[in-house]
């Protein structure tokens, strides 16, 4: 199975290490790529893309897209920034548009999977889960992919923050990817914070 790992924190810090967990899976061909690396130019909504097919930029990030339908599953890594997915996300999500738009990249998707993990510092914010694994899915929807479940990594905080458990979870994405349980964000609050502290 070719699994394209997509990393989306700006530093080479727990969501990135958790996505290595999850590209050391057997039996996969797994690739890497840290969006932080490339030149993310946003959606510039020139409406380009409305008119004829593919995106205005001839970028990374379209050279990316024209790739993502080469592989069988990807994993999509990211921190939680204010209570959503980090910019370089959002940058590369909304660069989807020109597929949207044209309607015809979804139709190559055949059956894609898609997985998404997600750290964030907090403890008690199951709702900042929840808007990420909402932004990714409707990502996902757009673009004809799969989406499997996500794995979420809450109290990740400083470089190293990570426990072997985390890292042991993360290397279920895999499993998911192949189709085993969904993985859903905590619903529940962890105790030890008052809920709507920030
Ligand atoms: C700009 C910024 C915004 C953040 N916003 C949140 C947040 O809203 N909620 C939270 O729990 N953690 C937040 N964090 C903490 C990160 O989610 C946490 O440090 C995470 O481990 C970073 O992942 P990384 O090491 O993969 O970059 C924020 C960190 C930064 C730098």
């Amino acid at each position: 199975m070719r699994v394209l790992g997509i990393g989306a924190s700006p530093r080479k810090g727990n969501s990135e290490a958790l996505l290595d967990e999850a590209l050391s899976a057997k039996h996969i061909q797994g690739e890497k790529v840290n969006l932080r690396k490339l030149k993310l130019n946003p959606c510039l909504s020139c409406g380009r893309c409305e008119k004829r097919p593919g995106c205005v930029f001839k970028d990374e990030i379209s050279a990316l897209y024209d790739r993502l339908y080469d592989f069988e599953g990807i994993i999509f890594s990211s921190p939680v920034y204010f209570g959503s997915l980090a910019a370089q996300a959002k940058v590369f999500i909304d660069r989807a548009q020109f597929a949207w738009a044209g309607r015809h990249l979804m139709q190559r998707s055949r059956g894609v999977k898609a997985v998404l993990l997600v750290v964030a510092g907090m403890r008690n914010r199951p709702d900042f889960f929840r808007n990420a694994e909402e932004i990714f899915k409707i990502w996902c929807i757009c673009l004809g992919l799969e989406y499997r479940g996500g794995l979420y990594f809450p109290g990740v905080d400083a470089v190293g923050d990570l426990t072997a458990d985390d890292r042991r979870r993360a290397r279920e994405a895999v499993r998911l990817l192949l189709g085993g349980r969904e993985g859903s964000p905590p619903s529940s609050v962890e105790v030890g914070e008052q809920p709507n502290s920030l």
